[in-house]
């Protein structure tokens, strides 16, 4: 069930990658606004992971075509880039970027708001980046895996939002996805597992302001809410220390 387990040598690997996605994430920042093609962001990634000897967890993955996962508006996750999709004022954009660096992979996701977003969208995004990171601050040995879902639905509830349950977090280290599988919502049969020490997994909560279901466009990836509802998706890897929690899609700052 805890597949993920890792030694302090494969943090410092996980670490470096982490650091990658990272940076990467810093170097597409400015260009991602109104005009831009979500086909052009995917090619500043490639180029990105080519030049520092990485490459896409998702390029080639299952029959994945592109380097990176863009999903705007109404799409949940799994949007696939493309010089027909180009962003626009009032948008709001999730992009998934995946790397893998030594044999070792990095996953973050992070929102980006095109211009004049509505306020109601604004808190969509806040508050799903509020929720991760109150799921992380949680984390630490001893602690069940149930109450990463716990701790999201505490924020995400007052705002009047739905979690999106098609999708999960997961292990991952030497390859992209592991168990376990991190739930979003509460279920108790995570309550009975509980984090170690080298535990390495992705928080990742989906967050729509309609109802919670999704229906898989024609292209097999593109997942949409049912009802045309905003979503939005904040995404780290972690892992699991001796008191507490590291996130290794953070930039390395004063560390060696
Ligand atoms: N980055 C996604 C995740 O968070 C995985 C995307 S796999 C792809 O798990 F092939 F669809 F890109
Ligand atoms: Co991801
Ligand atoms: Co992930």
């Amino acid at each position: 069930m805890l597949a993920s387990v890792y030694a302090p040598k494969d943090f410092k690997r996980l670490r470096v990658v982490g650091d990658l996605v990272a940076r990467c994430f810093d170097y597409i920042t400015p260009y991602i606004k109104a005009g831009i093609s979500t086909g052009e962001i995917d090619r500043m990634v490639a180029e990105f992971l080519r030049e520092n000897g990485a490459r896409s967890s998702d390029l080639g993955y299952q029959g994945y075509p592109k380097s990176i996962c863009t999903s705007v508006n109404d799409v949940i996750v799994h949007g696939i880039p493309s010089d027909d999709v180009i962003l626009k004022d009032g948008d709001i954009v999730n992009v998934d970027l995946t790397a893998e660096y030594k044999g070792f992979h990095g996953d973050s996701s992070r929102m980006f708001m095109i211009g004049n977003v509505s306020p109601r969208a604004r808190e969509l995004v806040q508050t799903c980046q509020d929720a991760l990171n109150a799921a992380i601050a949680v984390c630490a040995p001893g602690v069940p895996l149930s109450e990463i879902g716990k701790t999201i639905e505490a924020v995400v509830k007052p705002h009047g939002f739905s979690i999106s349950r098609d999708f999960v977090g997961h292990g991952i280290g030497k390859v992209m996805h592991d168990d376990p599988q991190i739930y979003h919502f509460y279920d108790k049969m995570w309550d009975k597992v509980k984090m170690v020490p080298g535990l390495v997994f992705t928080i990742e909560p989906m967050i729509n302001t309609g109802r919670p279901e999704c229906k898989i466009d024609a292209d097999g990836w593109t997942a949409r809410t049912v009802d045309g509802g905003w979503s939005a998706q904040w995404e780290h890897t972690l892992g699991i220390t001796e008191d507490g929690v590291t996130i290794f899609t953070e930039k390395m700052i004063n560390e060696n």
